[in-house]
């Protein structure tokens, strides 16, 4: 993928947009060399009208619900027990978790998304298979099992010691595989289906590896109000504080129903929100008040949250985010949304050389077709963002290697 001519879209900042109508895009190895408006250079390949991106990041995405995307049977806690776990119990069963793997990254490829926080099942050996489909494709991902140890069907829960040795042995095995493109997550799936003492030694142990955790907060009410219940803690967070789980490498998903002093925590650790607002649609779960989160800085990635989010569209969840905020009488500009699904998350996610069609940036890329009348940026960027049925992803790369379609 040497010297590319094609249409740019990619973000300078959370308030800028660059796009370039006819430019020249040059990799070298696995980098972007140069880009360019277009200088009538020789090229390799005219991709226009095709309109090159930053490959999408998903914050936020569960690899054993790839069949259950669209199971309309919440809110939350009922969809958890009809749909999700009799589904993520099939995980124990290695051959059926290597076919999903090998699915769920394919998807992930054709949605041009080429960096992703992914939550595996229960099984350590059903995220040791996630990690070689995601290896086999380049694509970048921090992944790993969920843990939970009560108040879930048995076949799923795991005891502490297990689950750490499941850990540890995936961390020894794919921890910073391929310069550092995968990376282990740790998981605790949220307060309701694990122990204190759970939580706690996934606390120490992502410390002592210096590896990102992420969980899920204040999603429902009710998921609120048996958290602190349980835990006779005063807030939610107060029970991933006291596991050591509120730092600047956590991700929580959804954070719809915070009270201030708990939001004034998130922002005085650091921590990322990984804003899900479809999923937050379809099990009606509430609004993620975009305010809170600006106002304190708070750094934001988009999670499609695929199944309880319907697409593994990062730019078709954008769309849903751009309904949240507007709900909440706040127009967020294409930039903003944008950096939330490109250069922002890339960063949240601590990857500082993805997220933007910029020299020195690695060449982890999407093709976009536009609808044919797309013919400025204005209509570009409707078209990606709010067309739902517009054009479609032509191709994706990693490191300047194809990857979308499966090069024949
Ligand atoms: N809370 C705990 N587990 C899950 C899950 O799988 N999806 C969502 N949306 N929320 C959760
Ligand atoms: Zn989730």
């Amino acid at each position: 993928m040497p010297t590319l001519r094609a249409r740019v879209l990619t973000c300078v900042s959370a308030d800028e947009l660059t796009f370039l109508d006819d430019a020249v895009v040059c990799i070298d190895g696995a980098q972007i060399a140069e880009v360019a408006p277009y200088d009538g250079r020789p090229v390799d390949e005219d991709l226009r009208p095709g309109v090159l991106l930053p490959g999408f990041v998903d914050a936020h995405v569960h690899y054993p619900q790839t069949r259950i995307v669209g199971s309309a049977s919440g809110p939350l806690l009922q969809w958890l027990e009809r749909s999700t776990f009799p589904e993520e119990a099939r995980f124990a069963d290695e051959e059926h978790a290597q076919r999903i793997a090998a699915t769920f990254v394919d998807r992930l490829a054709a949605a041009g998304t080429t960096l992703s926080m992914v939550y595996g099942s229960v099984h350590p050996a059903a995220a040791h298979q996630l990690f070689a489909a995601l290896a086999g494709r380049g694509l970048k991902a921090i992944a790993g099992p969920v843990l939970m140890d009560r108040d879930c069907p048995p076949a799923l829960q795991l005891p502490a010691d297990p689950a750490l040795a499941g850990l540890e042995a995936l961390r020894q095995r794919w921890h910073g595989h391929d310069a550092g493109r995968l990376q282990l997550g740790v998981f605790p799936r949220f307060a309701l289906s694990c122990s204190a003492a759970l939580m706690e030694r996934a606390g120490a142990f992502a410390a002592e590896h210096e590896l990102f955790v992420s969980t899920h907060l204040a999603e429902t009410p009710e998921e609120c109000r048996v958290a602190r219940e349980r835990f006779s803690a005063a807030d939610y967070l107060e029970v991933y504080e006291r596991a050591g789980l509120v730092h600047a490498r956590a991700v929580f998903a959804h954070c719809v129903h915070l009270s201030p002093s708990e939001w004034e925590r998130l922002a005085a650790a650091g921590s990322v929100v990984a804003h899900c607002p479809d999923s937050n649609d379809f099990l009606g779960s509430g609004g993620m008040p975009v305010s809170d989160v600006r106002g304190r800085r708070i750094p934001v990635a988009i999670g499609t949250d695929v199944a309880a989010g319907r697409s593994f569209r990062v730019p078709r969840i954008l769309s849903s985010a751009y309904d949240n905020a507007l709900r909440q009488g706040i127009t967020l500009s294409p930039a903003q949304l944008l950096w939330w699904g490109t250069r922002g998350g890339a960063l949240a996610l601590g990857h500082a050389d993805t997220g933007q069609v910029a020299r020195g940036m690695q060449a982890d890329l999407c093709l976009f077709d536009a609808g044919p009348w797309a013919e400025d940026a204005a209509a570009v960027i409707a078209s990606l963002l709010f067309d739902h049925d517009a054009g479609g992803m032509r191709c994706t790369w990693v490191r300047g290697r194809q990857v979308h379609p499966a090069p024949g």
